[in-house]
């Protein structure tokens, strides 16, 4: 389910102003006299009529600290009050007024929190992760994360893909010295890697490939940070894991909770030939 909190306005064109230039939300809907901003997974619509809704607090959350004070230099005139950290609800805030005179709070949560992120945020904002914490992802965390994994799509349906999790330190250590580019393994606390078995499918490559980078993406929503290590479909790492040769290993990410937020790294234009 999705949803949508509408407001009446009277003041459509300032109001729509506010949100879009100030806080970065886009035009998602027209309809008639009523106009539907999104930003991430929040819905405002605000419709002409005579008079104003301005009960509640219209909460917009970021994804960094930094993010709230940035906001704040562009709100100032409107702030009730600068930022502050809130130790009851863990979280650094502040309030502001919208042209109407509605609450709106911008907020950072300072603690994980379960996945929030819109499909098209999830896959812009993925990074990978190559520093950790060293607090363990829970079995809980990782089970739901494989969990969405088992709707990577696969060849005939076939599913050839398992896990194999690694929290012996002796074993991540000999993961991560497998080769130059296998060291941010050592620096999670766990290791997981995934493998596709050809005599299920006879696209195990791609089914593994495709299931590794889905899991990815789960691991992402849930806060969760991972890097693709190339180059794991080796006789040493399968000895490690104690994998049967014939098998495919698609990648072994480190797996465990971000302890860096790597800007985005560069990327080209599209390229696309219409023929
Ligand atoms: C096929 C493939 C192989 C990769 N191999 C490695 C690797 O061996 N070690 C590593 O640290 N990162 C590896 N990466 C991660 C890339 O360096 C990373 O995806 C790229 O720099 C873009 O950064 P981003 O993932 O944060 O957007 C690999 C990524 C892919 C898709």
């Amino acid at each position: 389910m999705n949803g949508i909190i509408f407001f009446k306005t009277r003041k459509l064109a300032e109001v729509t102003l506010f949100y879009t230039r100030t806080l970065d939300m886009t035009i998602w809907l027209e309809q008639a006299d009523c106009r539907i901003l999104q930003r991430g997974n929040l819905l405002l619509g605000f419709c002409q009529r005579d008079f104003v809704d301005t009960q509640g607090t219209i909460t917009i959350f970021t994804e960094n600290r930094e993010e709230v004070d940035y906001v704040y230099s562009l709100l100032r005139e409107r702030a009730d009050k600068e930022p502050v950290f809130n130790k009851t609800y863990g979280i650094y805030h502040f309030f502001a007024r919208d042209p109407e005179d509605r609450t709106v709070e911008i907020q950072w949560f300072d603690h994980r929190l379960s996945p929030y992120r819109s499909g098209s945020d999830l896959l812009i904002s993925r990074r990978s992760i190559r520093s950790f914490t060293s607090d363990p992802i829970s079995d809980e965390i990782l089970h739901r994360i494989l969990d969405s994994t088992r709707y990577a799509p696969s060849a005939r349906n076939s599913q050839p893909v398992y896990f194999v999790a690694v929290r012996s330190e002796d074993k991540i250590r000999k993961l991560a010295n497998v080769r130059s580019a296998a060291a941010p393994i050592a620096k999670a606390p766990m290791a997981l890697a995934i493998v596709a078995d050809p005599g299920i499918s006879r696209r195990a490559v791609q089914d593994g490939d495709i299931a590794a980078y889905h899991l990815l993406l789960a691991a992402w929503d849930y806060g969760v940070g991972t890097c693709w290590i190339a180059d794991m479909d080796r006789p040493e790492v399968k000895q490690i894991l104690n994998i049967p040769d014939h098998h495919y290993i698609s990648t072994v990410t480190p797996l465990g909770w971000p302890a860096e937020s790597p800007p985005i790294r560069e990327r080209r234009l599209v390229s696309l030939k219409n023929l």
